[in-house]
């Protein structure tokens, strides 16, 4: 049975030894005990593992470690197997032992040959030039010379924030692949200046590294383009101010582009292109509309103020107004 084994394709090998191990039909009552129970070794590093053949059943002198890399030295039923580096990506070990029936009892030791990602990176899939928001747009975080890739995460970022958490699902690569993984996103103006990344990860249990295996990929820098959106809420329809005060029309906008502010006043003063327009001293030939155009690349938008301006003297005799006549108040009494 034993001789079968060898001569197959590991991975068969393994199943068939997995199956004489824990067959019911053999004459074995106990079978070989490696330590530690399985072994996770980064890629060209140094291994040992013990086996002790048997602890009851030993009557036979037909026992054995078979090894396909690294050196065994033996102590009585004892056997150690030691590698300088491993350097094998499909490598096996197996203990067994002849019984007095003549049934070979064996068990072999998982091993696991990890190495971290040799690079991570991020980009857009199939992008180039500005981004809009409320639009969905593809990442990709490449993972390159990673194994076990079955043991890989990615997660994907935007600043602090964990976007999504990817796992692959190749199923018994054992050497070191390449994959991507892609998540779809859409964009939003809070967006605009993040930045994205992701990292990978090799999550190999409580028996691989006290440190997982961690790579990042370097930050990808986020510019959201956007139509300009005003600060403040709409005026009401009708801004009342009393003659001499300061009047302050705020049309402060945000977007990406930075936006431009032109102004229509009412009087043919000078031209204006400022988010706020003050007036120090509010007099009578400053009523009317004022219209503020923000405009960008992506958009426009615009905000009214309908100025009223008030004589000093209506605030200290409210109620007594009786006439007016655009520009002036008269008061009876
Ligand atoms: C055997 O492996 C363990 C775990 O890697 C290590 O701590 C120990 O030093 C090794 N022993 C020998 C003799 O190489
Ligand atoms: C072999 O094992 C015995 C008992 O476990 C121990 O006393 C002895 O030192 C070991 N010999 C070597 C060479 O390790
Ligand atoms: C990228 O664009 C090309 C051409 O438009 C298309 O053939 C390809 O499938 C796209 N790739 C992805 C990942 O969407
Ligand atoms: C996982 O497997 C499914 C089905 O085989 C496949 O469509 C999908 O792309 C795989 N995902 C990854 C991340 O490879
Ligand atoms: C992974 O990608 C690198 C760089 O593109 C390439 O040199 C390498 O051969 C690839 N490995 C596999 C397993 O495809
Ligand atoms: C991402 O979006 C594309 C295009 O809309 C779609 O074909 C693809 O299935 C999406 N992928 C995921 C992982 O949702
Ligand atoms: C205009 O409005 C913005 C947004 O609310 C505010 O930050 C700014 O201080 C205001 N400017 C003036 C002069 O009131």
């Amino acid at each position: 049975m034993f001789c079968c084994c060898i001569f197959l394709a590991v991975s068969l090998l393994h199943s068939l030894c997995l199956f004489h191990v824990s067959g019911y039909d053999r004459s074995c009552t106990e079978y070989p005990v490696f330590t530690p129970s399985a072994l996770i070794v980064k890629y060209g590093d140094p291994a040992n593992v013990t086996c002790v053949v048997c602890q009851k059943d030993c009557s036979g002198d037909v026992f054995g470690l078979e090894h396909a890399v690294g050196k065994v030295t033996q102590n009585g039923t004892t056997m150690f197997w030691t590698v300088d580096r491993l350097t094998e990506w499909d490598t096996y070990l197996m203990c067994y032992y002849n019984n007095d029936a003549g049934d070979q009892c064996g068990s072999t030791v998982d091993i696991t040959i990890y190495q971290p990602p040799e690079s991570v990176s991020i980009s857009f899939v199939n992008h180039t030039g500005m981004m809009f928001e409320n639009q969905q747009y593809t990442l990709q975080c490449s993972v390159q010379n990673v194994a076990p890739v079955q043991s890989l995460t990615v997660t994907f970022y935007r600043g602090n924030t964990a976007l999504g958490h990817l796992q692959s699902n190749h199923s018994e690569e054992k050497k070191p692949v390449n994959e991507s993984f892609t998540l779809n996103i859409t964009r939003s103006r809070e967006d605009d200046g993040a930045q994205y990344w992701c990292e990978a990860k090799l999550e190999l249990g409580p028996a691989g590294p006290q440190r997982p295996p961690v790579v990042t990929s370097e930050k990808l820098p986020v510019i959201v383009h956007y139509g300009p959106e005003l600060k403040e809420p709409p005026n009401p329809d009708v801004i009342t101010i009393t003659e001499g005060d300061t009047l302050h029309l705020n049309c402060s906008s945000v977007g990406n582009p930075s936006p431009s502010y032109t102004w229509t006043l009412p009087t043919n003063s000078p031209s204006y292109s400022g988010s706020v327009l003050t007036i120090k001293s509010v007099g009578f030939e400053h009523e009317g509309q004022y219209i503020c155009t923000v405009s960008n690349p992506i958009g426009t938008v615009t905000k009214e103020f309908n100025i009223d301006v008030q004589g000093e003297c209506c605030q200290i005799l409210p109620g007594k107004r009786v006439t007016e006549d655009q520009s002036q108040y008269y008061f009876t009494n």
